[in-house]
């Protein structure tokens, strides 16, 4: 068994590798590119493909990490800059399988430390993710972590909500009652940006408006849907949805801190949920989500994902 970096013409068999044995979690050889390759974070010396003696793929591991606390990406916050993620992980089943965990996991480790990392998160990555942690059903994942001196962190989840639900239209009516008169829902257009970025600087969510938020494309071609919600001239809820058939997908969505509690989530949400359904859509998808709000406006957890962290030592 031997590591080495990733190169160009590995990546048909590292996907292949990949799809053998993530099975909630396959990837395209373009999506691999997009959210591996493509993220300005990216290190070609922070990627390693470990290899069998007769020249096939058993393993990857890939981290990334920020080297200033906003990153290359402009997502990062300064609390969070101590930590290196391991955004992918895989071993195949096989009897060296401990042997090429051992290696790939002390490569991934060792390339953080020297980087000054005192923690290895896997995941909860804020740029480019491909999972937010390791789906629960990848129990052989899972186990090797935690053989490997990784702590279980947390729980995070994807929830969904069935569209077809005949009391949306009631709901949301009773949503815009209830945030009053001076409320109203608006999809995105260009005249409100002195408002959102008055928003934005209020708020400081960088994962979602990193540095240089304005200029991303999202914002002056939407390929998905943003809406915001406007009290008097402010801005006081951001939300944003994809459409799709069968299936729609939502998120993130953001209330002022001082303004939350209104009732003003629900109706951005409501608003998506209508309108997603309205255009076809019989579902609604949200990830890595913040459970409790959305389970309180009817939708339902349908995947789990555990978080695993290990401290690599060091000194701050
Ligand atoms: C999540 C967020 C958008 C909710 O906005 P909000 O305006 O405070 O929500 P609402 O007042 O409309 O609350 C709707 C319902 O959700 C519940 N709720 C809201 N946040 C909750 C939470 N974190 N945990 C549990 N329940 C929550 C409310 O109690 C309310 O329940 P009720 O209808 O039974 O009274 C807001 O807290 C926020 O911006 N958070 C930071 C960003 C974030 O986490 N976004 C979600 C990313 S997936």
């Amino acid at each position: 068994m031997r590591l080495t970096q990733l190169s160009e013409e590995h990546i048909t068999s590292v996907v292949e590798a990949w799809n053998g044995v993530l099975a909630h979690d396959r990837v395209t050889e373009a999506q691999f590119r997009r959210v591996l390759l493509e993220d300005p974070n990216y290190e070609p010396e922070a990627v390693h493909v470990a290899w069998s003696d007769d020249g096939s793929v058993v393993g990857l591991s890939a981290c990334v990490l920020r080297r200033t606390p906003e990153g290359k990406d402009g997502g990062g916050h300064e609390y969070e800059f101590e930590r290196g993620h391991l955004k992918a992980f895989l071993v195949l089943e096989c009897p060296a399988r401990n042997e090429i965990a051992d290696a790939l996991l002390a490569a991934a480790e060792s390339y953080c430390a020297q980087a000054g990392k005192q923690k290895l998160f896997v995941t909860e990555y804020t740029g480019p993710y491909f999972f937010p942690g390791i789906d629960v059903r990848h129990q052989q994942i899972c186990d090797i972590l935690a053989g490997h001196g990784y702590r279980d962190v947390g729980t995070l989840e994807d929830v969904a909500v069935d569209l077809r639900d005949p009391s949306i239209p009631d709901r949301l009516a009773r949503a815009g009652e209830r945030a009053g008169p001076t409320t109203e829902v608006l999809t995105w257009n260009p005249d409100l940006l002195p408002a959102m970025r008055r928003f934005v600087e209020e708020e400081d969510e960088r994962q979602w408006f990193p540095v240089g938020w304005e200029s991303q494309a999202q914002w002056s071609r939407p390929r998905e849907v943003a809406l915001i919600l406007r009290r008097g001239e402010e801005i006081v809820g951001w939300a944003q949805y994809w459409p799709g058939t069968p299936r729609a997908g939502f998120g993130p969505v953001l209330v002022l801190r001082r303004e939350r509690g209104k009732g003003y989530g629900a109706l951005l949400l409501l608003e998506c949920m209508k309108r997603a359904g309205d255009q076809g859509s019989e579902n609604m998808w949200a990830g890595w989500a913040n459970t409790g709000f959305y389970v309180a406006c009817g939708w339902h957890i349908v995947r789990r994902y555990a978080v695993f962290v290990k401290d690599l030592g060091g000194a701050a």
